[in-house]
This record gives structure tokens, sequence and C-alpha cells, in this order.
């Protein structure tokens, strides 16, 4: 099919549809805890600030005719040059010529931005390079070439933007894996990779990917959330907030737990700020997503194999080799498989004060998963003794989750109290209590002290650290 056809076949531009409902929550706050709260706020070091914003395009089939021309005639004449200060005034020289040629194209066509998207074809990202701009947008989906969605503001819309065929989609991807030595085909047709700015990027094609090369984008944040954000968004409460800040102060052994994209790095990440800033702190991930304020900050990133299927480098092998660093803290973005044993023994054996994530749908599910992640690790330690080392090494499991409408809460905060018998016993110190959803999706609900004071209070009064009793008690005016 020729290029001409090709632009003519394409279905009419949508507009941007929300597909999940629901609105931002606003979580009732209690007062009282302010001044400690602004004190714990203070201390965290923040990030740059963000900036830049951008639109995304929506073509007609005149605006589509013309591009198709006009790239045609630049993939010829320019034969892969991309400086910027060159090509720029060739194309633009090239599209008035085409206007001045076809009269059909006079009047109806923005030649500025048809220009400035063929250089996003050419030097950037394609049709995506708007929403990779655009703050606002934290994750990019294309599903084949005419569905391309992404989530704005914790909801996932779909866009008006569109590729041309299968093939574009192909040579974005190709874009995005070429430099960091990756490549995508039939042989290997899934693929991790990162782009400059640090977004991970997954790459699936078919015959996997049955609607067509697929791609998945979470951006980079350059502004990630703070702990004001999260109290601001209702994921936190600021009593829970003063009680985490103690745990990580208090040296505690911290594990979030919860769904695909609930939050568990970013929750991660506000706690690994919490860490005081003369502490050598290594952090481990498979795509290095955290963002600490602290000076003194090694960061690893695990490697997967190369082409010939060697060299891979594994969180495992990272986690031992960190404890070969001399690390104040150790924070690995998730545990996934065997590496769960080496982090469970280095916690056990003065390493304390880590921090982690994992998958699971609740603390007790964590700790049923980190078992069978140690048996991965192919040690033949029976159950009671892999219990003994989840219990003594781990003190808090914070349980993360996406709700229905679309808001990502801290829906438990666990203490991890010890073994009993076969049992290891744990005490939910928080808890998030449903009470429904309303006409327009929201789930209504609010976040409580269970009244139990954990176990290791004593600990961080003894470690110098006081939370106000009333962290613990629950206010039955809060809403
Ligand atoms: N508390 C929050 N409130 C609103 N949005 C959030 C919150 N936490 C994270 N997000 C947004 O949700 C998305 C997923 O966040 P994050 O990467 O932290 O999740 P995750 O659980 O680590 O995901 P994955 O399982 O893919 O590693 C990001 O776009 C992030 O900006
Ligand atoms: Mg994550």
């Amino acid at each position: 099919m020729g290029l001409l056809s090709r632009i003519q076949d394409k279905t009419q531009t949508q507009q941007e549809q929300p597909t999940s409902s629901g609105s931002e929550q606003k979580q009732p706050q209690p007062e009282g805890m302010d001044s400690a709260y602004e004190s714990l706020t203070k201390q965290i070091v923040r990030p740059t600030e963000a900036k830049k914003n951008s639109i995304i395009p929506k073509a007609n089939d005149k605006h589509r005719e013309l591009k198709g021309l006009l790239h045609k005639q630049v993939l010829h004449e320019l034969k892969g040059d991309t400086d910027i200060d060159t090509i720029v005034p060739k194309i633009d020289g090239m599209a008035m010529e085409l206007i001045k040629e076809d009269e059909t194209f006079r009047g109806t066509i923005d030649r500025k931005r048809i220009v400035d998207e063929l250089i996003n074809d050419l030097t950037g990202f394609g049709p995506i390079n708007p929403l990779l701009l655009d703050e606002d947008v934290s994750e990019v989906m294309v599903n084949g070439p005419n569905r391309v969605y992404c989530e704005r503001k914790g909801k996932i819309v779909l866009t008006n933007i569109s590729f041309r065929d299968n093939e574009h989609v192909m040579s974005v991807i190709e874009k995005i894996v070429a430099p960091i030595g990756r490549r995508i085909d039939e042989s290997s047709p899934m693929v991790d990779a990162r782009l400059p700015d640090g977004s991970r990027v997954n790459a699936i094609i078919p015959p996997l990917a049955l609607n067509g090369p697929t791609i998945t984008i979470r951006k980079f944040s350059k502004d990630p959330f703070t702990i004001d954000n999260l109290v601001q968004f209702g994921t936190l409460t600021k009593e829970m907030a003063i009680f985490l800040d103690a745990c990580v102060k208090a040296r505690l052994n911290i594990f979030v737990s919860g769904g695909t994209g609930s939050g568990k790095t970013t929750t991660l990440n506000v706690l690994s700020n919490f860490i005081p800033n003369d502490e050598r702190i290594v952090t481990i991930e498979d795509a290095a997503e955290l963002q600490l304020g602290q000076d003194h900050v090694v960061s690893l990133e695990s490697r997967p194999p190369n082409i010939e299927g060697k060299g891979a480098i594994s969180i495992r092998d990272l986690v031992r080799n960190s404890l070969r660093m001399r690390p104040d803290r150790v924070v690995i973005g998730e545990v996934r498989g065997a590496e769960a044993l080496d982090m469970l023994q280095a916690m056990n054996t003065g390493h304390d004060g880590s921090l982690a994530t994992g998958h699971s749908n609740s603390p007790r599910d964590m700790i049923s998963r980190l078992e069978t992640m140690v048996l991965l690790a192919g040690v033949d330690l029976p159950v009671k003794a892999i219990r003994e080392q989840i219990s003594g090494a781990i003190d808090v499991i914070i349980q993360q989750s996406r709700l229905k409408d679309g808001s990502r809460r801290i829906v438990k905060i666990t203490e991890v109290q010890g073994l009993e018998g076969d049992v290891i016993v744990l005490q939910d110190v928080f808890s998030y209590e449903q009470s429904g959803i309303d006409d327009n999706g929201k789930v209504i609900g609010k976040l409580v002290p269970t009244g139990v004071r954990p176990k290791f209070y004593e600990r961080l009064e003894n470690s110098g650290i006081h939370i106000p009793a009333s962290v613990f008690i629950g206010d039955e005016d809060w809403n």
C-alpha cells in the first residue's frame, strides 16, 4: 500500500476520552499534629522544579496528506541528517514548495506544526513526543498504531494520537532500544529499556502482541512526589507520615508491598528521603527510578544479559556486592526472587534500617511470597527457619493499593511482631476503612489508627525518637 493511500485509510482522529471514572479524593485531615509534621517536611530535600507543558496535536486529512508527502521527500533528500539547525529550514522550504504546487493545501494547513511533527519523527520519539514532554502525563501506552493511551493525573485517557502504521511504531521502538545496545525483532520480541531522561520502557511486538507493536512507558518524574503531596492526595495521613518517619529514623526494616502501579516506588522514594543526610545509602534497582536528596548515595542498577545471553548482573548479585560497600542503609527497588534470602540475612545480621518493595496483595500475602522467594534461592531451609528469618528481619509492612477510582492509598501499616509456633504474628497499626462508593465512582473511606501501639514503640523511645501517643489513637471527629 502506498504512503498516500495509507494516509487516506486512517481513521478519523478522536478526542481524549476518560476511560476510568472518579475524581481526586479529599481526605479529611486531623488537627493538632501540624508542628511535628511541619518539621518533618522541612528536612526533606526537594528536587528541582519541573517546567514545560505541551499540547496533543489533532490532525485533519489534508494535514496528514501533506505530512506524508513531506516525510517521503525528507527521507529521500536529507538521507539521515538529523542536525536540527540545518534540517528545520530545509523541511520548511520543502513544505512551502508542496503547498505552492497543490492549492488544496492552502488555508487548511498549519505548516509550522507539520514541520514540528516531522522533526519529532526524525529526532525524537515520533507522535508520542508531546506526551513525553507533557509534565501532567505519567504513563504512555501505545497499543498498536491507532490506540495511544496516557495516564493523566491518575486517570487513563485515550489520546487523539496515532502512528501511520505498525512500521512507524517499530521505528520508534528501535530508536529507543538501539542506543542502549538492545534489539527487537521476531527472535527477541520483548525488550526493557530506558529513555535518556530515565523513563522506564517496555516494548513487545507481534506475534506476541496481537494488536500491533505495544509500548509502555513509565515516565521518570523530574519532580517526584513528596510526603506533602502524598498527604494532600490522601495516600496517607499526617499521623502515618510522622509514624513512618520515626520508623525510618529508628532504623526499622520496612517493606512496601502492593500491586502493579500501586505507588510502591513512589512511597519507597518518600521513605528513603527520611534517612538522615549523614548516612551512606546504597540503592539497588532494575531501572534506576529512586531520586534521593541526600549527599551520600550510591545507585546500582542490574543488567540484563546481552544478545549472546551473557553478562547478566542480577539484583541478587548487587545485594551481595552492596554488603561489601559499607552501607548504612540498603534500599532495594523491588525484591522478586532469590535476592530475598540475601536481603533477609543482611537485615538479620546488622544491616538494619533497610527498605524494599515487593509485589503482593496484603501483608500476609507478602510474607508467604517472601517464603517462596527464599526457596528460589535454592537453599534447603525448613519452612520454620525461613519464617524465623522473615519475622526476625522485617519490622513493618506498608500495604499500598490503587483503588477503583484511580487513587493510590496506603491501606495498611502492619507490624511484624514475631513468630508464635509456626505462625508469623502480624498486627495492623493503621488501616483504611472503606465505607462505600459515591455517585461519581469516588471511593469513600478513611485511614485510621487501630488503637494498638506497636511492640517496637519502646525501641523508638530508646533511640530518642518520640511519637505523640495521639498518633495511635483514632479520633472520631475526623470525618
Ligand atoms: N500516592 C500517589 N498518589 C497518586 N499517584 C501516585 C501515587 N503514587 C504513585 N503515583 C503515580 O502512580 C504511578 C505508579 O507509581 P509507582 O511507580 O510508584 O508504582 P509502583 O507500584 O512502583 O509500580 P510498578 O509495580 O510498575 O513498579 C506513577 O505514575 C506515579 O506518579
Ligand atoms: Mg515500582
